[in-house]
């Protein structure tokens, strides 16, 4: 048994009482959740470990009344669970996939691993959108409502598990018409309309490999992912809306496909109605014409637990990006189960994920995990501000929501929007809240159990990666006692290690390389096209473990705490400090609404901190020093930002992160180099170069 899950299982226990913290205000911009900013293309050689800065203590235990109807209730029972998955790997896994998917042929051995590959359910055939349809309307449970959707202009429709087959059926007969067979790639760039799901389990009905290109990226950019795929098809639609403004999608697709000669055709959804759609004879066909008239009782295609079921792709802070590669059986078992797991979920639910398909956690958490466990979700088209800043808030009460998962960066916007529109509107079917994308600054977690939470619901603050397919480290709702700001324990099966840079495990405290050192059903099978680039950028550091490029520290409970991308990291004097934690203490002063922090070289120190803020109300000299000195009284002198600019916006990904790799390039006076593809708001970029 490796060691990291020895330790693991040893300590563990909730030792603090909830109390109190400090108010704050921040602000950001909403977008989804997508393809980090940073990957480790250039990633800086660690020289030290991470100097541990702020003193988090609060601690909240699960409220009772949730522990009772938990799915997983007690601590003993995790552990059991956590202790079988690493010891007896294959005799847990091959219960679970047994159980939880269906199997056309079953699979002759659970997990072939030689690092970096593994094969999961060997030799098993099954596939994706029968597990998500099929199986629940076997179970009579097909008029169990699957989708819930709304349009940004208000239009509602809510589809069922039978329908919702129907419609995937058609769909996927529609692909095969068009030539789309078992391993063709098909590239999906459509609005947030219950079609995009379809088109999606479409292409998994009958084996062919959806590669969903979020509807804000250029033409270049699809075009890029087009070759790098090499796409067969294309699926899109006349265009969408984003805050009462129809973007025509239907243009950016004809220039990107003018650069993509692998594409044969292209099929458009009617969404918007917009006149005069260009449509190129011989390549491109409307969805009504060629979907809508199929027969919708197209059978499930038995394929390989090992066929590609989908890429995404995912960028790197220099290079092009990456397309991650998942496979059939271990990524739908891991979404499924992880759900299940971590959002507790029960028939009655009603499961809201604001993310976009764009990014993983909608492939994961809006489409495969939640319809295998055959739950009811939520899916809404358009922007949290339109027409106002109550939107979230008004379908939480008007579809009773009882899970919603959401991410930091629209925290930190619903905040600065003011607390009047959250209390509007009756939360109360709320029982439990999820954060991905992102650290969620302890002050915003408050927030969110404050005020949306009501002090009622518990928070799993989840991390994973593209690369993992699923939640690798997240509270049990049910059981573990969550502290703000840290992403609590690993699931069922992984055993995380922090490393130093000679691979050596770290102590309590010290921070290091987050790794994983076994492999999990759900983990990345490759980068598309590039098994050398795969080797490089995750399994050559450290050898034998997965690393995940992000830095981390363990508590003294055992609980992780994500401390940013390696590159990320600050060394003042000899020290190395995580961006997060001196984001967290700036954020917690009740004028700042946004901060990033980065280093920029400096004679004396390796090192100085440079801090990015967003205020609400005027920026001034006096409020630059109070800010050092609330840092300095946060976390000590160390933490102190050498420099301060105020600016009316952060540069962000277009799923909200902040790009820290732009800002150290600002800071330090140079030219922004490296990839900017994935930048938001290129203004903002502009705007900051010019307010020094
Ligand atoms: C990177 C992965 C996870 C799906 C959406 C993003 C950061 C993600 C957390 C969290 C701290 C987090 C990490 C990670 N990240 N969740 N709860 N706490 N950091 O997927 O685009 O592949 O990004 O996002 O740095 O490596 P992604």
């Amino acid at each position: 048994m490796p060691s990291a899950a020895v330790s693991y299982l040893q300590k563990g226990g909730m030792r603090h009482q909830a109390t109190d913290g400090p108010h704050f205000q921040p602000n950001g911009f909403f977008s989804d959740i997508l393809p980090r900013e940073s990957g480790f293309d250039n990633m800086t050689e660690p020289s030290g470990q991470i100097d541990h800065v702020l003193n988090e203590s609060r601690s909240f235990p699960p409220p009772a009344e949730f522990t009772e109807k938990a799915v997983i209730s007690s601590m003993e029972q995790y552990e059991e669970i956590y202790r079988r998955a690493v010891e007896d790997r294959d005799g847990f896994w091959g219960e679970e996939a047994r159980q939880h998917l269906h199997w056309f042929e079953p699979f002759q051995e659970v997990c072939q691993w030689e690092a970096p590959n593994a094969k999961w359910f060997v030799g098993g055939k099954t596939n994706a959108s029968y597990n998500c349809l099929d199986r629940h309307i076997e179970a009579g449970r097909g008029d169990k409502v699957a989708i819930l959707w709304e349009g940004e202009p208000g239009e509602t429709r809510s589809i069922t598990y039978q329908e919702l087959r129907t419609e995937v059926s058609k769909c996927a007969a529609a692909l095969q018409d068009l030539g789309v067979g078992v391993g063709d790639v098909v590239s999906i760039y459509m609005p947030m309309t219950p079609e995009l799901a379809i088109t999606m389990l479409a292409c998994a009905r009958i084996g062919a490999v959806h590669s969903v290109i979020f509807a804000g990226f250029s033409a270049e950019s699809i075009a890029d992912r087009n070759q790098d795929a090499g796409a067969k098809l294309m699926v899109t639609a006349d265009g969408l809306y984003r805050r009462g403004k129809v973007l025509a999608l239907k243009e950016t697709v004809d220039e990107a496909l003018a650069k993509s000669p692998t594409v044969e055709k292209c099929l458009v959804l009617k969404r918007v109605g917009q006149d005069n759609v260009p449509m190129q004879e011989g390549r491109d066909v409307w969805w009504h014409d060629c979907v809508d008239s199929q027969s919708g009782d197209l059978p499930a295609v038995p394929l390989d637990s090992e066929a590609s079921l989908f890429i995404l792709y995912t960028s790197g802070s220099t290079g092009k990006p990456k397309g991650i590669r998942h496979t059939t059986a271990g990524y739908n078992l891991w979404a499924k189960r992880t759900f299940e797991w971590v959002f507790d979920h029960r028939d009655d639910d009603v499961y809201w994920c604001t993310a976009d398909c764009g990014w993983i956690t909608g492939h994961s958490y809006i489409v495969y995990g939640p319809l295998t466990a055959g739950a009811t979700c939520l899916m809404y088209e358009g922007a949290p501000n339109f027409p106002a800043e109550n939107r979230f808030w008004e379908l939480v009460e008007k579809y009773k929501v009882t899970i919603l998962y959401t991410a930091p960066t629209a925290i930190r916007a619903f905040i600065k929007w003011g607390d009047e529109h959250v209390d509007k509107h009756d939360l109360s079917s709320l029982r439990l809240l999820g954060s991905v994308g992102e650290g969620i600054n302890p002050e915003a977690w408050m927030w969110y159990h404050r005020k949306i939470g009501q002090e009622r619901c518990p928070i799993v603050d989840t991390w994973w990666q593209t690369e993992t397919g699923g939640i690798m480290m997240s509270p049990l709702p049910g059981i573990t006692a969550t502290k703000p700001g840290s992403c609590t324990r690993p699931l069922p099966g992984i055993v995380p290690a922090i490393v130093n840079e000679s691979g050596k495990s770290v102590d309590a405290n010290q921070g290091g390389m987050l790794c994983i050192a076994q492999p999990w059903p759900g983990m990345l099978r490759g980068i598309w096209g590039d098994e050398e680039r795969f080797v490089d950028q995750y399994w050559s550091k450290v050898p034998g473990m997965y690393l995940t490029g992000d830095n981390a520290r363990q508590d003294e409970d055992d609980y992780y705490w994500i401390m940013g991308r390696i590159d990320d990291v600050i060394n003042v004097s000899g020290h190395r400090l995580s961006t997060i934690e001196v984001e967290s203490a700036l954020v917690s002063h009740e004028l700042v609404c946004e901060a990033a922090v980065v280093g920029r070289p400096d004679d004396l120190k390796g090192q100085a901190i440079s801090a990015f803020v967003t205020v609400t109300g005027e920026a001034s000299e006096e409020l630059r020093k109070e800010l050092k000195m609330h840092v300095r009284s946060q976390i000590g002198a160390l933490a102190q930002p050498d420099d301060i600019r105020f600016t009316a916006s952060l540069p962000k990904t277009r799923s909200g992160k902040i790009m820290r790799r732009l800002l150290r390039d600002i800071a330090s006076g140079q030219e922004v180099v490296g990839d900017t593809s994935t930048l938001e708001d290129y203004s903002v970029l502009a705007k900051l170069r010019t307010d020094d």
